[in-house]
């Protein structure tokens, strides 16, 4: 039997933010919408995690959808090494920049979302983001992928 936590569903997430020039961006799956008036949302990242510190100092991220279409090669780019010690968009071009300054990931997602931070709750070992929809857009109507969908293609798990 499975632990009933991992039956909740996760979309995936590329989570970016920028500071003085410089972009950086992680994978994340606790991302959700809280409110629809006004449109509020939730981002849960790891302390360690280089993008949580440049969220936690400019109050500013985007998250660009992961669509079903996403290659494994954007989850080695994001999500298995660390800003503190490669720059991430030094050898990834399908990006656009969005009037907040950040960088919205528009190859292997179906969408961005950009958030302004208007409350962060110390969790320990994670910071937990809440802010508003500042500015938000559908690329195209491939399916959003799921953490169960990611563990099946990639991993070879159910
Ligand atoms: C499928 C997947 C899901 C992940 N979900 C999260 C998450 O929800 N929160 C988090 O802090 N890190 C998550 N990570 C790990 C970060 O993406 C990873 O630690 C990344 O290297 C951090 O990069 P940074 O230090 O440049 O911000 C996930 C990684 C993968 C591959």
């Amino acid at each position: 039997m499975n632990d009933p936590l991992f039956n909740i569903t996760y979309g995936l997430f590329v989570i970016t933010a920028s500071k003085d020039g410089h972009d950086n961006g992680c994978i994340a799956d606790a991302f959700q919408q809280l409110t629809s008036l006004p449109e509020q949302v939730s981002l849960c990242l790891n302390k360690a995690d280089y993008t949580c510190e440049l969220i936690e100092s400019t109050g500013r991220f985007t998250a660009s959808i992961i669509s079903e279409d996403a290659d494994l090669e954007l989850f080695q780019t994001f999500g298995f090494q660390s800003g503190h010690n490669v720059d991430k968009f030094a050898s990834f071009g399908a990006v656009r920049r969005l009037p907040n300054g950040t960088l919205a990931v528009i190859a292997g997602t179906n969408s961005f979302i950009s958030v302004n931070v208007e409350q962060t709750i110390d969790l320990g070992t994670h910071l937990l983001f809440i802010g508003k929809v500042d500015e938000k857009e559908e690329l195209n109507d491939a399916p959003s992928m799921t953490y169960a969908y990611y563990r099946k293609k990639f991993l070879n798990k159910h």
